[in-house]
C-alpha cells in the first residue's frame, strides 16, 4: 500500500505504537532523528516562544504530542489538537491522567473559530504542519487567532519550506514546481520568507525569520518564524 506523504491519518497506523517520530515522519532515511537533534528543535522553541512557567500553550497540529510533551516542564499547561484520529490516539494514551495537558481530535481552522475559551492561552505553537493547512485555513488560524485569542500575543511556527531553497530539497531530474502550491503534497505548500511575511501582516503579526544552526538536518531548506502581535 502507497501512502501519500502527507498521510497523517493511515500511514502512522503502520508502524510501531512506540515509533513516535517516524508517525510524524521526522525521519532522514526513514530512520527517526537523533536526541540532539530533537533537542535543536526543542531549543528553538522555548526560546523563539520565550516560554515562561505562566504560559498556557496551544499546540495546533501537534501530531502525537511526542514534541508537546518537551514543554510540558516549561510551562503551565498545553493543548494540543489534531485532525489525524490515530495521532491524537497515541497521544492520549501517553499522557490521558495528566491534568494541565490535553489533546482533542480537531481541524485546526475549525478549532480556533469555536474555541469557547480562547482567553486561557497565552502562547501559540504550530511545528512542521501550518504547510498542510490549505491556504484559506492558514489565512484563517493566523486572523482567528489575532482576532479572538487576546491574550496571545505570540506564535512560533516552525520548520517551515522555504519555496527559495526548494531546489536544495528536490533531486536535479523532478519537475516539482506544481507541488509547491499543493497543501496535500509530500511537503504541503512551500513559502518564501516574503510570502509568509505578507500572510502574516495581512492578519495582524509582524513576522521574524529564525533559521536552525547548520548541524540541523532540515536547515538548508526550512525557516521557523516568530509571529508577534502588531
Ligand atoms: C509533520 S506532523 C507534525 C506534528 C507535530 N506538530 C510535531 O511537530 O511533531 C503534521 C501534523 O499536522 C496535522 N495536520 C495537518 N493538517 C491539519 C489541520 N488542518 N488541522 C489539524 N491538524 C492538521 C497532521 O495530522 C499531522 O499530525
Amino acid at each position: 500500500m502507497q501512502y501519500l506523504k502527507s498521510d497523517y491519518k493511515e500511514y502512522p497506523k503502520t508502524l510501531p505504537v512506540d515509533d513516535l517520530w517516524g508517525q510524524v515522519r521526522r525521519t532522514v532515511n526513514g530512520k527517526p532523528i537523533s536526541p540532539e537533534q530533537i533537542q535543536m528543535i526543542v531549543d528553538a522553541i522555548k526560546s523563539g516562544l520565550e516560554l515562561n512557567s505562566e504560559d498556557i500553550v496551544l499546540d495546533l497540529a501537534c501530531g502525537n504530542g511526542a514534541l508537546s510533551s518537551y514543554l510540558f516542564d516549561d510551562c503551565s499547561g498545553l493543548f494540543g489538537v489534531d485532525s489525524s484520529p490515530y495521532l491524537i490516539q497515541v497521544a492520549l494514551s501517553r499522557f490521558a491522567n495528566l491534568p494541565s495537558y490535553d489533546f482533542k481530535l480537531l481541524d485546526a481552522a475549525g478549532y480556533v473559530l469555536n474555541e469557547p475559551d480562547p482567553d486561557r492561552f497565552t502562547k501559540v505553537l504550530c511545528y512542521g504542519s501550518f504547510s498542510f493547512f490549505p491556504e484559506k485555513d492558514a489565512k484563517a488560524v493566523l486572523n482567528v487567532i489575532h482576532s479572538r485569542f487576546k491574550r496571545v500575543d505570540r506564535i512560533f511556527i516552525g520548520n517551515l519550506p522555504d519555496k527559495d531553497r526548494a531546489h536544495f530539497f528536490y533531486p536535479k531530474e523532478k519537475d516539482y514546481v506544481t507541488e509547491l502550491d499543493d497543501p496535500t503534497a509530500q511537503i504541503g505548500i512551500w513559502r518564501s520568507e516574503n510570502e509568509l511575511r505578507t500572510l502574516a501582516e495581512n492578519n495582524g503579526w509582524k513576522l521574524r525569520v529564525v533559521n536552525m544552526p547548520e548541524a540541523f538536518y532540515a536547515a538548508h531548506y526550512r525557516f521557523d518564524a516568530i509571529l508577534e502581535r502588531v
